[in-house]
């Protein structure tokens, strides 16, 4: 990459005017592309098991194309990841009512989420680490939500090429926050087809079964003997098809594993992904109780990317570390509540080897 590490180009722009900037950055030997829209990770290279760089996420090529219609492209989601139910959940017997944009559902922040909005960017270098320091101020009652949220998310490529992700965020009323990010995954290379015979391991023995609205049903049920068991590696193709209930609704896999670890002080490894055919393998390490996997079910043909490829069906997944989808109406989860003198911190670590 030359001798400066970030680099910062003029990207787009958005109709208002208001330029988008895109970040470069290299260490260890990952490349990353981050956008100051939605702080979209638009492209991550790492190399195959005979050094060949192929980007591993789904993206698109302009501004434009992610403001028309994206499926939350590598962006990050807040404020709450995932969906409450009808919009609705109550804090201190203060009901809030937040912008529904999934049928009767919130998903992902509501319709101008924080993939939607514009993140000010301070690139460092810190020892050997390289990074970008992304800050946001969401407002009181922004897409319903209250307090006013100031946020802080660390992208880092370390010495040996993880990128690590830290969440952090204060508030000033008491609140829900569940921040993560939305990257598409090929390990293949974006736009090179199907994941289906990635491996897959999620360190889970329960995970959480939604209703026909993909809202959790309270339940945590147990993976054994059903296509949810992923506590050893085995290709997301596999059990696709069990003709389980669960996956004809979610169209495929669109669940919350309940990771085995818990919550934890430090980041702890719960899934790997591996692509036999390039060698490619992530790791990823959390603190967070839940990992929802989605299988890329909604991808349907629509959308070109990149590469100059069409994404249909399968053709990337999600692995996105969060408290349990719905959270503030199941009061038997791990709570996602964030009081004013608390620090909302989360942190992921995704790993790379081939
Ligand atoms: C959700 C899917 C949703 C997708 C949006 C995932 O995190 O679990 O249900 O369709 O995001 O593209």
């Amino acid at each position: 990459m030359g001798g400066r590490n970030p680099v910062k180009e003029l990207f787009g722009e958005l109709a208002d005017g208001t330029e988008i900037h895109r970040w470069s950055l290299e260490n260890g030997g990952t490349r990353l592309k981050v956008l100051s829209y939605g702080g979209i990770v638009q492209s991550l290279e790492i190399p195959d098991r005979e050094g060949r760089y192929a980007n591993v996420c789904l993206g698109f090529d302009t501004v434009e194309d992610y403001v028309a219609s994206s499926p939350y492209f590598g962006a990050l989601i807040g404020r709450f990841g995932n969906r409450v139910d009808k919009g609705r959940f109550t804090l201190d017997g203060t009901s809030y009512e937040l912008s529904v944009n999934d049928g009767e559902n919130s998903l992902h922040g509501g319709r101008e989420g924080f993939d939607r909005t514009v993140w000010d960017i301070e690139a460092f270098t810190r020892d050997s680490d390289v990074g970008l320091r992304l800050h946001r101020t969401s407002a009181d009652g922004e897409m319903g939500y209250p307090g006013t949220l100031r946020t802080t998310v660390t992208y880092t490529l370390t010495e040996g090429g993880d990128w690590r992700i830290d969440y952090e965020a204060t508030t000033d009323k008491a609140t829900v926050v569940n921040l993560t990010n939305h990257v598409y995954w090929n390990l293949g290379g974006e736009g090179t087809g199907t994941i289906e015979d990635h491996e897959l391991r999620i360190a889970a023995s329960r995970y959480t079964p939604t209703d026909p609205g993909l809202i959790p049903t309270g339940e945590l049920a147990s993976v054994d003997g059903t296509p949810f068991d992923f506590r050893e590696a085995k290709p997301i193709g596999r059990d696709i098809r069990a003709g389980h209930a669960q996956l004809i609704r979610a169209k495929g896999f669109d669940h919350n594993w309940v990771l085995d670890k818990g919550i934890t002080a430090e980041p702890e490894h719960v899934a790997t992904l591996r692509d036999p055919h390039s060698g490619r393998t992530l790791k990823i390490a959390s603190n967070e109780p839940g990992l929802q996997f989605y299988s890329g079910n909604f991808l349907d043909g629509t959308l070109t990317g990149t590469g100059g490829h069409t994404y249909r069906q399968g053709d990337a997944l999600c692995l996105e570390t969060q408290h349990f989808p719905d959270s503030p109406n199941h009061p038997s989860f791990p709570s996602a509540t964030l009081r004013p003198g608390q620090t909302y911190r989360s942190t992921t670590i995704h790993s790379f080897a081939s």
